[in-house]
């Protein structure tokens, strides 16, 4: 593990967090992960968001795919007092179960989920390594868990091309970008650590949408 993972973190609260996320930047980004994950579920699917935040990623996601059963889990209960609100505005489909809980100790037995997604949050876990663990843990056989994070390495280029595709001045989104992934963002390597150290066998780190990464892992084999 690097020295980096030991750095305290600045986080904003979830009141200034929440009100970030209504943005159309950060919207349009969960937009974009939402519709990578309905390729991953399948009908019916139950999904678990580790770390929901406010609770965006989940919206998005009720009103993609209406028919699957999301649980948002954060450990801070002032994020899920907001994400429970946010949720509270999709219409038409039975509420999402939030639950206040540890991503280093997820309260549900072994091969539950179809899908375990968290976005920027595992880079604020103080033991990713068990933290992931925890995500595959409870991944039904043949499930995925997807894992998404700012890149380190974005290049200008990919920043630029980002900044083009929300309507942006590159000019704007480049510092941002830069400032933020000081404290923020991870490399490959640090993933591809992180996923060694939880000992996942069938895992890659792949590039998506020009400046982040998901770390893909399959349900491990059953013993
Ligand atoms: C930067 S926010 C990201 C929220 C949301 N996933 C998003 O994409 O907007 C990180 C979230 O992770 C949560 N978090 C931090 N450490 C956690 C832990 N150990 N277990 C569960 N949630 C945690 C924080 O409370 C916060 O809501």
């Amino acid at each position: 593990m690097t020295s980096r993972f030991r750095l305290p973190h600045l986080e904003p609260p979830p009141w200034l967090y929440t009100l970030l996320s209504r943005g159309f930047v950060m919207q349009d980004i969960h937009g974009r992960f939402a519709l990578d994950l309905a390729g991953f579920l399948p009908p019916g699917a139950r999904l678990l968001d580790v770390g929901t935040g406010p609770g965006f990623l989940l919206k998005a996601l009720a009103r993609l795919r209406p028919e699957v059963q999301l649980t948002g889990l954060d450990l801070s209960y002032k994020m899920l007092w907001h994400s429970r609100r946010v949720l509270a505005g999709v219409e038409g489909r039975p509420g999402s179960r939030l639950v206040q809980a540890n991503a280093q100790a997820l309260p549900f037995r072994p091969r539950t989920f179809d899908v375990v997604v968290a976005t920027f949050s595992l880079h604020i876990w103080p033991d990713p390594a068990k933290g992931v663990a925890e995500c595959a843990r409870v991944l039904k056989p043949r499930g995925w868990g997807l894992i998404y994070e700012l890149q380190r390495e974005a290049t200008r280029a990919g920043i630029k091309a980002l900044a083009r595709q929300l309507g942006l001045p590159a000019w704007l989104l480049y510092p941002g970008f830069r400032l933020l992934s000081l404290q923020h963002a991870l490399t490959a390597g640090e993933l591809k650590e992180i996923a060694a150290q939880a000992g996942l066998i069938r895992s890659r780190v792949r590039p998506v949408h020009q400046v982040f990464w998901r770390l893909e892992f399959e349900a491990p084999a059953l013993p």
